[in-house]
């Protein structure tokens, strides 16, 4: 099986054939989203909330991103696999910038890279595509700025705010963007700007007009112990009571010398194992 291009989501959109997308930021979850087929694999930010335990995605530097793309891409080898831009990593001279995208593609095998922003990148959005990687937008709620917005809330509620976005989204196309990411914004306004664009959207909490949607593995899974209900969420399995169970029934075990039991050891005979670990 061969990863999906950016020529195929684009062919998807015409076609009406909805584009999947999940988050994963390591080997196991990249081989299971893999296995199940998702089309694309983002490597997002989100990891500095879901997996290093910060309360945004600021702190999230380029070394990590780095360190977790690799991880999926070796999970995920036949997935196309997006690559979040974190915090700052692209405001600074052009040159430093596609440093960092060089990183991504090179060292994380990253296809290509996401950024948050609308006019003020779009130039920057233009150099990179002009080097050969492609880019993914990101509108509508853009946590990266949450200290700036001071606080997640829902846009494009006016008139004002709408036409705002449909700027921002054709100036991002026209940048060449292969795709934008719709974050918290009225469905109705989504689904304006999705009808506009000849480019897919891609939705989180942007209804049901986008031509894809993404969400973060963790809220699909309900894989975090501080999870919390979020109306755009829909959650398919509980992993974090599953695993919290898993772990206490072995804690038990041991505590009452069940485990290891007769099967578990080792004898004279024994020999090579297959694997060590997973
Ligand atoms: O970091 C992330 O997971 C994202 C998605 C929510 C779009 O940017
Ligand atoms: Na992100």
């Amino acid at each position: 099986k061969r990863a999906l291009s950016i020529v195929n989501m684009k062919k998807m959109k015409q076609e009406g054939n909805p584009i999947t997308m999940i988050t994963a930021y390591d080997y196991p979850s990249a081989k299971l989203a893999e296995e199940a087929d998702v089309d694309v694999i983002l490597v997002g930010d989100s990891l500095g909330n879901v997996v290093l335990g910060y309360d945004s995605t600021v702190p999230v530097t380029i070394e990590d991103m780095v360190y977790h793309t690799r991880a999926v891409a070796r999970g995920a080898s036949h997935t196309f696999i997006v690559a979040d831009m974190p915090f700052m990593t692209y405001h600074g001279s052009l040159d430093t910038t596609l440093g960092h995208v060089k990183r991504l593609m090179q060292e994380g095998h990253a296809h290509a890279v996401k950024m948050e922003g609308g006019l003020e990148i779009c130039d920057t959005v233009a150099a990179i595509v002009k080097a050969g990687v492609p880019v993914l937008g990101h509108i509508g709620l853009t946590p990266q700025s949450v200290n700036q917005i001071g606080g997640y809330r829902v846009q494009g509620k006016d008139a004002a705010d709408a036409g705002r976005l449909l700027e921002e989204a054709k100036a991002l196309e026209k940048a060449g963007a292969f795709g934008v990411v719709l974050e918290l914004v009225t469905e109705e306004v989504a689904e304006a700007i999705s009808k506009e664009l000849s480019i897919p959207t891609i939705g989180i909490g942007a209804g049901r007009g986008c031509d894809g949607q993404v969400l973060v593995y963790h809220d699909v899974l309900k894989y975090d112990s501080n999870y919390r209900d979020k109306r755009f969420v829909k959650t398919y399995a509980d992993l974090g009571t599953i695993i919290r169970d898993g772990i206490s029934a072995y804690v038990k075990d041991v505590k009452e010398r069940k485990f290891p039991a007769e099967e578990h050891v080792f004898n004279a005979e024994d020999g090579v194992l297959d694997s060590l670990y997973g």
